[in-house]
């Protein structure tokens, strides 16, 4: 099993001072408030931005009343959106430091930290009693590609299960294993995405049952993700110089590495993605 910091091989999670040089260069830096809606575009490191929230939204039927985990949080742009647009609580787990500091500032930047609490820390291995009120608190739990770092599902799902209320649901986007992948698939994976052990569709639901969730629902997302990320290599090689004006010419690189072999990945058709909406016993 590989270490902690290993998850920085992957080229999307470096260079964090890059939502900085963003904010700067669309002239938020300065401001004392930031609308979380603006954000969308810089702080999102799942597919297809706000339409994956707004469907959190719909599924989990939010309003202010509703206490929410997210695994994962990245810059936590998903937490502050459900947030201000219910009015719930989040709590944003996040792993990596950098990134977790990266999401408190940009929460305090749009004034929500009265209902967005961040945690630093990992969900397999973290007290559960630090996320937000504990064991069986939750009315939801979301996570938009996270779980494919996470190879050891059982355990995963478990503690899902155990942060949500009986009926609470669990929304997540992540990759599964749609036909055996090659060699060179399984190293691109691992060096590349930093994804491990990635289950068939069969092996995600057994997981999910034995875990205590029902009327599971696993809607197949493959065909919409790999348009979407190859048109994500194009927009972005497109707007190369624009970029590099703002990031430098290594960012740029680095970036443009790991979108075109996520893009190779998808395009190839063994790598499958999935939005999973479960109910929990
Ligand atoms: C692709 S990003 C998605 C971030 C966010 N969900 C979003 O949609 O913008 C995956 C995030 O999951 C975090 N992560 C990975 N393993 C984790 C774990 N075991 N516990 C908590 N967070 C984890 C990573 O550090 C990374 O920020």
């Amino acid at each position: 099993m590989p270490e902690h910091d290993d998850i920085k091989t992957m080229k999307l999670y470096t260079n964090v001072e890059r939502i900085q040089n963003e904010l700067a260069a669309r002239g938020m830096l300065e401001s004392e408030y930031i609308n979380p809606l603006s954000l969308c575009e810089v702080d999102s490191m799942h597919y297809k931005g706000m339409s994956a929230i707004e469907a959190v939204i719909a599924a989990m039927k939010l309003e202010s009343s509703s206490t929410v985990l997210d695994i994962g949080s990245g810059f936590g742009g998903t937490a502050r959106i459900l947030s201000e647009s219910s009015k719930c609580a989040t709590t944003a787990l996040e792993l990596q430091r950098d990134i977790h500091e990266m999401a408190e500032y940009l929460t305090k930047k749009c004034r929500l930290e009265n209902l967005v609490r961040h945690v630093s820390g990992d969900i397999l291995t973290l007290d559960l009693d630090k996320l937000g009120g504990g064991i069986a608190f939750f009315d939801g739990v979301v996570s938009l590609l996270v779980f494919l770092h996470i190879s050891d599902k059982r355990s995963l799902l478990e503690k899902c299960a155990k942060m949500l209320k009986p009926g609470g649901t669990l929304f997540v986007e992540d990759y599964y294993c749609r036909s055996p992948f090659s060699e060179d698939e399984v190293k691109s994976l691992m060096e590349d995405v930093y994804a491990f052990d990635l289950p068939t569709r069969d092996e995600y639901i057994s997981h999910l049952e034995a875990s205590g969730f029902h009327n599971i629902q696993f809607n197949d997302k493959t065909s919409e993700w790999t348009i979407y990320v190859q048109e994500r290599v194009l927009k972005f090689v497109s707007n190369r110089s624009q970029f590099e004006d703002i990031h430098g010419e290594p960012t740029y690189l680095s970036l443009l590495h790991f979108y075109e072999a996520v893009a190779k990945l998808f395009s190839a058709q063994s790598l499958g993605g999935v939005r999973i909406i479960a109910k929990a016993k």
